[in-house]
């Protein structure tokens, strides 16, 4: 496809990463598991049904590089049984600490895979693979993981910075207009809350006036 992908290092000292975002992402995550099978380090990928279903080609390439968790779509997801059949899926497949976790998703897969990977034998490496708006700007980025409890929405977490974050422009084009715009909304509400040219920018849109998005 057409068109270079950008990579914008998140600058944390130690913990930095680089996002890479681009129509050729998805590439760097086939690249990555390949990488590290060539150090010995396996690679368990937890995806979005809902995604996987409009994704085939993308599916099998994971499959072919590493073992595929599918978990079902929505918010109920990110529950204790939830995480608790993710720690089933690793232990399984007897992954062990220097094995590294893939969420690829949107902000549901990567807030529980996030803590998976936080909690499974304390601490494993991960990457995010965002396939929703909302999880490519915010959820993906900065650290932040957990799940829900029956009282209430992230009651349990951790923070745990990625190794890495795959932000591929194709996933877009299959994501519905109303999730899709879930994520415009949030650029918006930054742009609002601290961001006056980035505000300016998205007033100058004219798909966001005629409300083609
Ligand atoms: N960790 C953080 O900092 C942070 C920040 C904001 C939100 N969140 C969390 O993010 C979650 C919401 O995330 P979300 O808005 O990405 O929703 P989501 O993860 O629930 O995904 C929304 C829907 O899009 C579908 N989908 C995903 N990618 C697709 C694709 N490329 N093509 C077609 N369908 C696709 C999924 O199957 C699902 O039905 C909430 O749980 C929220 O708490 C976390």
């Amino acid at each position: 496809m057409a068109g270079r992908d950008m990579i914008v290092e998140v600058d944390l000292g130690r913990r930095c990463y680089p996002i890479r975002i681009g129509p050729n992402a998805a590439d760097g995550v086939l690249e990555t598991a390949r990488y590290l099978a060539r150090e010995n380090r396996r690679s368990a990928f937890i995806v979005d049904k809902g995604f996987a279903a409009t994704q085939a080609e993308f599916l099998q390439s994971l499959q072919a590089v590493g073992q595929v968790l599918l978990l079902p779509a929505g918010e109920k997801t990110k529950s204790l049984s939830r995480l608790s059949e993710i720690y089933d899926f690793l232990t399984g497949h007897n992954f062990d600490r220097s094995c590294c976790l893939f969420a690829v998703g949107g902000g549901v897969i990567g807030d529980i895979s996030g803590f998976a990977a936080a909690s499974y034998m304390r601490g494993i490496d991960y990457y995010q693979v965002p396939t929703t708006l909302l999880s490519m700007v915010d959820s993906s980025v900065g650290g932040k993981t957990g799940i829900n409890l029956p009282a209430g929405k992230n009651l349990v977490g951790a923070f745990l910075q990625p190794k890495a974050v795959f932000s591929s422009t194709r996933f877009l084009e299959t994501l519905p207009r109303r999730v899709f715009n879930c994520g415009i909304a949030e650029i918006i509400k930054h742009g609002l809350l601290g961001d006056a040219h980035l505000f300016e920018r998205l007033e100058n849109l004219d798909n966001l006036h005629a409300g083609h998005v």
